[in-house]
């Protein structure tokens, strides 16, 4: 008998459907067996499985403080690493950043690679997604969150000036918001910047000067970050640490920082560009390397005291500020000296005034409060940072440098 003209016209497309149905079957399977973390929500719901899961609860795995720190914009330079020093110590650690391209994200893969490496997951999401944070509360019961995640640079935001808001203001009240209700609270650290002293000509910068005239965009987003951690500090007892970071360089840096473009500037022979202040006075940084630096955020974890806003209960909670500079400030020209040196290359150098764009012509750190409560006590001075720097970047962007391991 012959079939209905319907179900000739029907075999073909039957076929594609149940080719069509064991392809999504496959990629369901894959997704499931590997999970790809991503800030996609919709993607996120995909990975969100047992693996994923597991994979979150095995990094925040604590050996030894039964410390359990979520670090955010771990894939970012700082955070790279005080991850690391964090788990190297045995403390549970996981990260959270975006991955956004502010600058080259094949960098920020090439720390997450060296973080999974070190067993420390990088979970790939955005700090305003409040469901997401809220989902790695419910399966960690984070003891310290060390928030770092931010839009950085201070030029940037005369081009981006929203990505400042969504990020540094936005992003803060985000993981405040999901500290403040998960019980027991963590406790929090958080990167603040020198660029809140502004236009401060007190020297050098103390915690009690003036951080009301902020020259960048970027200055003023953190002086507000200063202002909301107060705020929740002052409402649901949250204990809340602001560190000050003055010019953080070293291995893993960030491109878009003036040692770094000027090595890779030097290299290629390009003209570089060298600011100067008022009176044709160089302008200076402290600047303050990156290991230093991780042993003041170490110092701020370790003595920061627990919240006490948790199940409604409130006591007076910690809230601090601290500076972490090198408290010797270097002249551009002189850094640039140095990286010639490093570098054994002439840098072809033009010189010009210091634009009004968001930069200060001077940092200089006070650190007598640091040094005082975070046993804080920075050791390396620009020259032996920069050797540090350099040797890295020679070894990063060679062809075989790709693998290498701090
Ligand atoms: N490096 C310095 O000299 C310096 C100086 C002062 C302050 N700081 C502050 O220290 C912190 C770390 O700086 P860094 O030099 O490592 O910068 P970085 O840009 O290398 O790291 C920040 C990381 O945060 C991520 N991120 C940004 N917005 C995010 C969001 N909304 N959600 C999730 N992830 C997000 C980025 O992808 C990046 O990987 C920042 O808060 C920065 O403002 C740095």
């Amino acid at each position: 008998m012959d079939r209905p003209p319907y179900l000739h016209r029907s075999r073909f497309p039957t076929r594609t459907k149940l080719l069509a149905l064991w392809t999504f079957i496959f990629l369901a399977l894959f997704l499931f067996l590997f999970p790809r973390s991503s800030s996609d929500p919709t993607r996120r719901l995909l990975q969100a499985g047992p693996v994923w899961e597991n994979r979150i609860r095995l990094s925040a795995r604590s050996h030894s403080h039964s410390r359990r720190v979520l670090v955010t914009g771990a894939a970012g330079f700082v955070g790279l690493h005080v991850s690391l020093a964090l788990k190297r110590r045995g403390d549970g650690v996981l990260g959270i950043d975006n991955f956004n391209s502010y600058y080259e994200s094949s960098l920020k893969r090439s720390r997450a690679a060296l973080l999974d490496r070190a067993e420390v997951f990088v979970v790939e999401g955005d700090v305003n997604d409040g469901t997401l944070l809220k989902k790695l509360f419910e399966l960690v019961k984070f003891t310290h969150v060390m928030h770092l995640a931010a839009q950085a640079g201070v030029r940037y935001a005369m081009q981006n000036p929203s990505s400042y808001v969504q990020s540094n203001i936005a992003g803060l009240v985000s993981v405040l918001e999901v500290c403040k209700s998960a019980n027991p609270q963590p406790a929090i650290v958080w990167a603040s910047s020198s660029s809140v002293y502004g236009l401060n000509s007190q020297v050098p910068f103390s915690e009690k000067d003036r951080t009301d005239q902020p020259a960048s965009l970027y200055a003023a987003t953190k002086k507000a970050g200063e202002e909301i951690a107060h705020t929740y500090n002052h409402i649901y007892g949250l204990s809340i640490t602001g560190l000050r970071f003055f010019t953080v360089y070293g291995p893993w840096g960030r491109p878009d920082m003036a040692y770094f473009f000027f090595t890779q500037d030097i290299l290629k022979g390009k003209t570089i560009k060298v600011f100067e202040g008022a009176d044709q006075k160089s302008v200076a940084r402290d600047f303050t390397y990156i290991e230093d630096i991780v042993k003041g955020c170490l110092g701020a974890l370790d003595t920061a005291e627990r919240s006490t806003g948790s199940g409604g209960k409130k006591r007076k909670a910690q809230l601090r500020v601290f500076n972490l500079g090198n408290t010797s400030p270097v002249a551009v020209n002189e850094l640039v000296n140095i990286l010639e040196k490093l570098l054994d290359k002439k840098a072809r150098r033009m010189v010009f005034p210091m634009p009004r764009n968001g930069d200060v012509p001077f940092t200089h750190a006070n650190i007598t409060l640091a040094q005082k409560e975070l046993g804080y006590k920075p050791t390396t001075n620009l020259e032996t940072g920069l050797k540090e720097f350099v040797n890295w970047y020679r070894l990063y962007y060679s062809k075989s440098g790709m693998n290498i391991v701090l």
